[in-house]
């Protein structure tokens, strides 16, 4: 009688717990996908102006700085959640404004507190940014971050 695990058997296991595991990775692969695309994205709210703010965003290097949705740099707050942060969901036009405003006042100079920039951006810039912000802001990010400002 054999001893322990058999070499076939050995085998068996390894080809079998792998291909278990490859195909559950793939179905779950899937399922993000699924997921991402149609139940916690706002497709119809992907505007033109949203994807122009996104390239605002990315030209400007907002996110050497920032994070959104966790993604990025830690020095300066959470962004994907700014629209709500500025009671967007309350009163859109105050935040629109409120929002512009804080970037238009850049930087502050306040001693001891982190700066940001002053980036000069258009009002069809500001405008689309703020656009982007406020769609990302609409993005199921499962209560994500855990801190209110990251
Ligand atoms: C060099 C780093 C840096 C870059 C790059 C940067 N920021 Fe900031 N940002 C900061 C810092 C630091 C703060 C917080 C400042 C404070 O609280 O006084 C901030 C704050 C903000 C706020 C207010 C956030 C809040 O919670 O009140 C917004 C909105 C914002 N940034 C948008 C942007 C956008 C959009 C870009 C790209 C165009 C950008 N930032 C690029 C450093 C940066």
């Amino acid at each position: 009688m054999a001893e322990g695990l058999t070499k076939s058997a050995a085998r068996n296991i390894f080809y079998g717990g792998s291909l278990f595991f490859f195909l559950l990775f793939a179905a779950l692969t899937a399922h993000s996908h699924w997921y991402m695309v149609s139940e916690s994205t706002d497709q119809a709210g992907l505007s033109e102006s949203v994807k122009h703010g996104k390239e605002v965003w990315e030209e400007n290097m907002c996110i050497n700085c920032h994070s959104i949705m966790g993604e990025g740099a830690y020095f300066a707050p959470e962004l994907a959640n700014v629209w709500t942060r500025y009671g967007g969901r309350e009163n859109p036009e105050a935040a629109r404004a409120g929002l512009a405003a804080w970037m238009r006042a850049q930087p502050l100079g306040a001693p001891g507190r982190r700066q940001m920039p002053q980036f000069d951006l258009d009002d069809e810039e500001m405008d689309a940014l703020i656009d982007f912000l406020q769609w990302t802001d609409g993005i199921d990010d499962q209560d994500w971050p855990p801190h209110p400002a990251g």
